[in-house]
């Protein structure tokens, strides 16, 4: 209980610690509190406190001798280029993500409706779309996720038979970019909001998939571009209220051939009374966007009414799994 009630301490400091950039400061080279406080503009003596709090998480290591402060393994996953980088997530969730909208919510729980509307005038992605800097960290968090959940759906699902894929609401490429690489004989396409656009030409040209992926822009609740074998959503319905989904899930329909299969990338929650990382998620989608993560049944239920219907579920070594739907 007591780990329950003071847990925001230590999120909050890992936070704070990604937005100084203290652990790439540190780097390979351990420094003392003094030498790390210089460099990130902090109180010498507070920062030591915060550096000694961490230590004692294991995230931090201290040299007794040279009382400088190295990365454990742990801390290695704090800087920005570290294999499973938390960075990008914690400074997504420090800024203006979460923090604002965790703090609020109070206010979904008495109106339904997602919190941080109150802080940003608009809503989540109408704000993202007129604030470059903060949609390059919710993209970056977004990206770095994706890096660890990417391996996880190429290894679930069997891509061979298939010659397309379009990644609906893609980011920035991170999950299609891994499938073409796995897979040199697809084609693929990302179809996303136009602020996106140039990172994720940029990442998918980096990846040397220019010649095999076109980046196309629009709006999922407009069209959604038709003949493709393999349609992707993920993480994108848990964006959206029933209603909202249904219509993307509409348009899915529309673009869908008979032969064409959906999938939604999605942690699929398994009820009440069970421990569950989607339990947290799913407040999250509440207080940002007013969506919701499902259950099994809750997906079910959604697609038919579009006219599909799911037919497997294959879950992955990461929290989503790979909703196989199919038309009805
Ligand atoms: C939660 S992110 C998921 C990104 C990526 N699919 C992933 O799994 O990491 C939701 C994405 O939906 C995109 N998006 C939001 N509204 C959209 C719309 N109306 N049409 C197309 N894309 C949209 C956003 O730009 C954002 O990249």
């Amino acid at each position: 209980m007591t780990q329950m009630v003071y847990g925001f301490w230590i999120s909050r400091s890992l936070q704070i610690m990604a937005e100084l950039g203290i652990a790439d400061i540190i780097g390979d080279e351990p420094k003392t509190a003094e030498e790390l406080a210089k460099a990130s503009g902090t109180h010498a003596p507070a920062l030591r406190r915060m550096l000694r709090l961490l230590s004692g998480l294991g995230v931090l290591i201290k040299d007794e001798q040279t009382q400088a402060f190295g990365l454990t393994e742990l801390g290695e996953m704090l800087r920005k280029d570290s294999p499973g980088s938390v960075y990008g997530s914690l400074r997504a969730h420090g800024h203006l993500l979460s923090w604002s909208a965790w703090g609020d919510l109070v206010s979904s729980l008495k109106t339904g409706q997602p919190s941080v509307e109150k802080f940003m005038g608009d809503s989540f992605f109408g704000y993202l779309s007129s604030h470059p800097e903060d949609a390059a960290i919710f993209n970056g968090s977004m990206a770095a996720y994706q890096s660890l959940n990417a391996p996880a759906v190429v290894g679930a699902y069997d891509f061979s038979q298939v010659r397309s894929v379009v990644d609906v609401g893609g980011g920035t490429g991170t999950l299609l970019g891994h499938i073409l690489q796995s897979h040199p004989h697809l084609k693929g396409a990302l179809f996303e909001l136009p602020h996106v656009k140039a990172e994720a030409t940029a990442r998918l040209n980096g990846m040397g998939l220019g010649n095999r992926c076109q980046v196309l822009e629009g709006d999922f609740f407009a069209k959604i571009p038709a003949g493709h074998d393999v349609y992707i959503l993920s993480q994108i319905l848990h964006d959206w209220d029933d209603e909202r989904s249904l219509k993307i899930l509409t348009n899915m329909r529309e673009a869908m051939g008979p032969q064409s299969k959906l999938l939604i990338v999605e942690t699929v929650l398994p009820g009440d009374n069970v421990q569950h990382f989607g339990n947290l998620y799913d407040m999250a989608m509440l207080v940002l966007v007013g969506g919701r993560e499902r259950t099994g049944p809750e997906y079910s239920a959604l697609v038919e009414k579009a006219g599909l219907r799911v037919h497997r579920v294959l879950p992955t070594y990461m929290p989503p799994s790979v909703v196989e739907v199919v038309p009805a």
